[in-house]
């Protein structure tokens, strides 16, 4: 066979969707699995909000179907401009907003917004794809390996050193995969390390820009609050670019409408990008989504029901393995803060289980997918190291009732390990 670019040729596909594969296999082959490893809804479950599906609806009927705006049609930036400025005080005119089908065209352009070849690019592990954008842009990757101490989440202390030289920072939060945050005051100290950096930099370097990832960020629970950089110091509006759409907060993954914000000659070069990518949300979901926005009440009933639901899911299992590890199993997790997400920790290699020894992490991933029936993503799959005892749980496709049954069985599968 001929040999393709050299992109073509170092593609690395995705390790959830493999892993994923293999769970589809077994389920058609007649196996009982909890799949929990798609960052997804099940939309009988979960399904989009009544008003945005009319809209829809409604949409087409009206006859919304030529291209929109490379930009994406003003009503719909005006919308999401008021949403932002509603749900956190910040404000963004609308050419500093691109829509676009959901989040992963504004990371990719983005990046070839602000990356070149062999630029540093600065992301935690595990994280979400922020590898595989960084090799996709040829980008050189400074991977924090981050810890169960600091949630998984980053720490200054972390980030400082790798800022000079360093075309792009990634932040994620709430964050895939771990379901956790940054705090107030974190993220206000890697703001002022980023200002720092940016003003050291002479006129004619290249600036240090923030992806700010915030898909989830209508997705917290309980005390854990979100924050953005530009609300936290109002001069990051410069170097922030934030990725946020109806994806996750309105459990819309398939609807594909996303919007990024940030300054207004970088949105520029994205929208000039997209026009090539043609990656635009479809014209009338892009209308539907504007009327939904606009209509506060729903938005505000629907999100308070969706987190009601994904909290309870979520806590259920963090107390629920919390008292398997009171029993004295080796399991643990992480207090759920946000997202659809909870970390697990699975800590089985040594152990045996009817006689054949859990020799590597994958084994045990073996364990909880043979013995109890339960899918779940390795660490390794988002960067960690292959022999990471941790795990990410989604929530999005579970029903509450099913936990009680997986529970009795991880339990008794536990207890048969020696
Ligand atoms: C952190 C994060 N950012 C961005 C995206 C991309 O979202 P979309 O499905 O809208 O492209 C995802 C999807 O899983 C995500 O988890």
């Amino acid at each position: 066979m001929s040999r393709l670019s050299n992109l073509a040729e170092s593609l690395v596909g995705s390790e959830i969707v493999k892993l994923g594969n293999e769970i589809n296999n077994r389920i058609r082959n007649g196996e009982k699995i909890y799949n929990y490893t798609i960052g997804d809804f099940n939309p009988a479950v979960f399904p989009i909000p009544t008003v945005l599906k009319e809209q829809i609806i409604k949409a087409y009927n009206d006859g919304y179907t030529n291209y929109p705006p490379a930009d994406g049609i003003l009503p719909l930036r005006a919308a999401v401009s008021q949403f932002l400025n509603t749900y956190e005080g910040i404000s963004y005119e609308n050419d500093e907003i691109q829509i676009s089908s959901g989040g992963r065209p504004l990371i990719y352009s983005l990046f070839k917004a602000v990356v070149n070849p062999g630029d540093k690019v600065i992301y935690a592990v595990p994280s979400w794809n922020n590898n595989h954008y960084t090799s996709l842009n040829g980008g050189i990757p400074c991977e924090i390996q981050t810890t169960a101490e600091n949630n998984f989440m980053p720490t200054v202390a972390e980030i400082a050193p790798h800022l000079p030289g360093a075309a792009l920072l990634c932040l994620c939060t709430p964050q895939n995969p771990t379901g956790t945050t940054l705090s107030k005051e974190t993220l206000e100290q890697i703001c002022d390390l980023v200002l720092a950096e940016n003003q050291r930099r002479g006129p004619e370097e290249k600036k240090l820009y923030v992806l700010f990832d915030q898909m989830y960020f209508t997705l917290t629970y309980r005390d854990t609050k979100h924050y953005h950089p530009v609300a936290l110091r109002p001069e990051m509006k410069a170097y922030t670019i934030s990725v946020d759409g109806i994806s996750k907060s309105f459990a819309a993954t398939g609807v594909r409408v996303g919007w990024g914000f940030g300054p207004a000659n970088v949105i520029a070069k994205m929208k000039a990008l997209m026009s090539h990518m043609g990656a635009w949300a479809p014209m009338a979901e892009q209308v539907a989504t504007a009327a939904f926005l606009k209509e506060e009440a729903a938005v505000n009933t629907y999100l308070t029901d969706l987190k009601g639901k994904l909290e309870q899911r979520l806590w259920r299992i963090y107390e629920g393995i919390d008292q398997l590890k009171q029993k004295g199993y080796v399991v643990e997790a992480i207090v759920p803060q946000a997202a659809i997400y909870l970390t697990l920790k699975f800590d089985l290699k040594g152990k045996s289980y009817q006689g054949k020894l859990l020799n590597t992490q994958a084994d045990v991933t073996q364990f909880l997918l043979g013995a109890v029936g339960l899918a779940l993503v390795p660490f390794n799959c988002f960067g960690a190291d292959a022999d990471s005892p941790w795990y990410r749980i989604s929530v999005g496709t579970c029903q509450l009732e099913d936990l009680d049954v997986i529970f009795d069985s991880l339990e008794k599968a536990l207890a048969q390990l020696s």
